[in-house]
């Protein structure tokens, strides 16, 4: 397979895996999507805190962490994020949200009656994350990188495929890939529309990383192509 088949081939299985089989849109009136957090560190309690603010007919019902520590640092986060935009506490309360922590944290978090689970524990766990969300019957939103071997990359497609037939929700935290600027360029790019390309590089430019939740720099990307 060369790199433009393979490249065409992975925007299909992203754009399959994001296909909106389950969407707010399907709630009825009244009813509150229940959401779980796996992983409550620092895209964990910020995934929660987009989720919150793109639609607050929501209620985060549970947390779960390794450590339970987690919850006294970072859990403020998303109270603080809450009581900046006065949403109200239907939608999360850090007193009464349950708290799982510890190795058997994702099995209570899956026993809840929680719809939808955010994973963003460390990637190396996902696979391992994913089948058992899929198994509890739970739509999924995956940080990403969604693994970290060519392993747990083959694991991956058997879950997806078995999340496809179980008609589940899966979609991960590849924000690039939803963007309708990237979008547009990898299209004009597999439409041929620079040639052929025989070596690229890409760069991410940034400051400092999250520091206490807060980007410290605006990143810029670039892309440095080089054409026939
Ligand atoms: N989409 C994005 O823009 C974006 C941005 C930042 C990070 N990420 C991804 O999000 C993930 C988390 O990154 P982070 O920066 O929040 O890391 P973090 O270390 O702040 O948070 C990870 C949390 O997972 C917990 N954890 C570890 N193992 C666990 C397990 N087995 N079960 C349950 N909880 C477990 C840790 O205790 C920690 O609280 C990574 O995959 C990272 O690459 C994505």
């Amino acid at each position: 397979m060369n790199r433009r088949d393979f490249l065409r081939g992975s925007a299909l299985i992203s754009a399959a895996a994001t296909l909106p089989k389950f969407s707010f849109a399907q709630v009825k009136a009244g009813d509150r999507i229940k959401a779980g957090l796996i992983g409550c560190g620092n895209r964990g309690c910020g995934a929660i805190c987009n989720m919150i603010e793109a639609d607050q007919n929501i209620k985060i019902v549970a947390v779960a962490d390794l450590f339970a520590d987690r919850f006294k640092s970072h859990l403020p986060r998303i109270s603080n994020f809450c009581k900046q935009k006065k949403i109200s506490d239907e939608v999360f309360n850090i007193d009464t949200v349950k708290k799982f922590s510890g190795w058997n944290a994702v099995d209570e978090i899956l026993a809840t009656d929680a719809d939808v689970i955010v994973d963003a524990a460390p990637p190396v766990f996902r696979p391992g994350h994913f089948e058992k969300i899929i198994n509890a019957g739970k739509h999924a939103f995956l940080e990403k990188p969604a693994c970290v071997d060519v392993t747990q990359v083959r694991q991956m497609y058997k879950l997806a495929n078995l999340a496809r037939d179980k008609k589940l929700c899966v979609v991960c935290g590849t924000q690039r890939r939803h963007h309708s600027g990237y979008q547009e360029i990898i299209k004009r790019v597999q439409d041929g529309e620079i040639g052929e390309i025989v070596s690229a590089d890409c760069y991410w430019h940034q400051g400092g990383y999250f520091g206490q939740g807060l980007w410290a720099n605006t990143p810029t990307n670039s892309v440095k192509i080089l054409k026939k």
